[in-house]
């Protein structure tokens, strides 16, 4: 079971592990079986489990497993809902319980809930193993960085270790985010200098009067001048967007 904050790369670590692995791999989103299986949710686990036994060697992942997996206690609120997945989690127990003596199976889980999970789908034989995905540390967060200002037009000024140090405690989906939002800022920061500058010119000289050749000449000369270029101040000044969601998103989950 893979559990941390979300945005941590769950997901994207059991998709690497499809990727690499030999084995067949089927994944399934625990909303997903909730809301196509209606009714018969159970079901849908039993057939999950019937075409991994076919596949076998073959890993089943399943995401966001909270949302089938609550407790049954029925403290979530005992809601119509609870029912529903409290035969959920039996089915698996089942299923799972079931797997012993047919090799070949592996099952992955992943959720950014660990509390809310059935505290009998995690004891041994069952989703014994607890892998904490954390937010990632300086090193690490130097590695996401390099993934993602690969190929970016940045600027002189941009030092990575400086910004090393600003995305501290910040998930690899809030540093692509950074990185996504820098690179607006810069886009926009160039369209609007280039429509200055054209109506400008307009106003000034009669670019109409120009020669094409003078008017190419100019042309490259202001390429030359202004790439686009992703500079510190567009990372500095998208920070707070990445923080306000940080905080809007620890708000949720304090009322979830
Ligand atoms: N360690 C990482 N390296 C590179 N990219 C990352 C990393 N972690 C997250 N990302 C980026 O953030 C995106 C979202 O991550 P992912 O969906 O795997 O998070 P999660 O842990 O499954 O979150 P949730 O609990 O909300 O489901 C990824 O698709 C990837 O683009
Ligand atoms: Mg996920």
């Amino acid at each position: 079971m893979l559990y941390g904050l979300p945005g941590t790369g769950k997901t994207l670590l059991a998709k690497a592990v499809a990727s690499t692995s030999e084995s067949n791999f089927i994944s399934i989103k625990g909303p997903e079986l909730l809301s196509k299986w209606v009714g018969e949710s159970e079901k849908g686990v039993r057939e999950v489990f019937r075409k991994a036994r076919q596949a076998a060697p073959c890993v089943i992942f399943f995401d966001e497993i909270d949302a089938i997996a609550p407790r049954r206690s029925g403290t979530n609120g005992g809601g119509g809902d609870s029912h529903v997945t409290e035969r959920l989690v039996s089915q698996m127990l089942t299923e799972i319980d079931g797997l012993e003596d047919l090799k070949g199976v592996v099952i992955i889980g992943a959720t950014n809930r660990p509390d809310i999970i059935d505290e009998a789908l995690l004891r041994p034989g069952r989703f014994d193993r607890l892998l904490e995905i954390p937010i990632p540390d300086k090193y690490a967060r130097k590695q996401i960085l390099q993934i993602y200002l690969k190929k970016k037009p940045l600027g002189a000024d941009v030092n990575i270790d400086k910004l090393v140090d600003l995305t501290d405690r910040y998930t690899g989906a809030e540093i692509e985010a950074l990185v996504n939002a820098a690179a607006i800022a810069a886009v926009r920061e160039y369209i609007i200098s280039k429509e200055q500058k054209f109506n400008k010119e307009k106003d000034t000289n009669n670019i109409e009067y120009q020669s094409s050749e003078i008017k190419k000449e100019k042309y490259e000369k202001d390429k030359k001048e202004e790439e686009l270029e992703i500079s510190m101040k567009h990372f500095e000044s998208s920070l707070s967007k990445i923080t306000k969601k940080k905080i809007l998103l620890s708000l949720r989950q304090l009322i979830v």
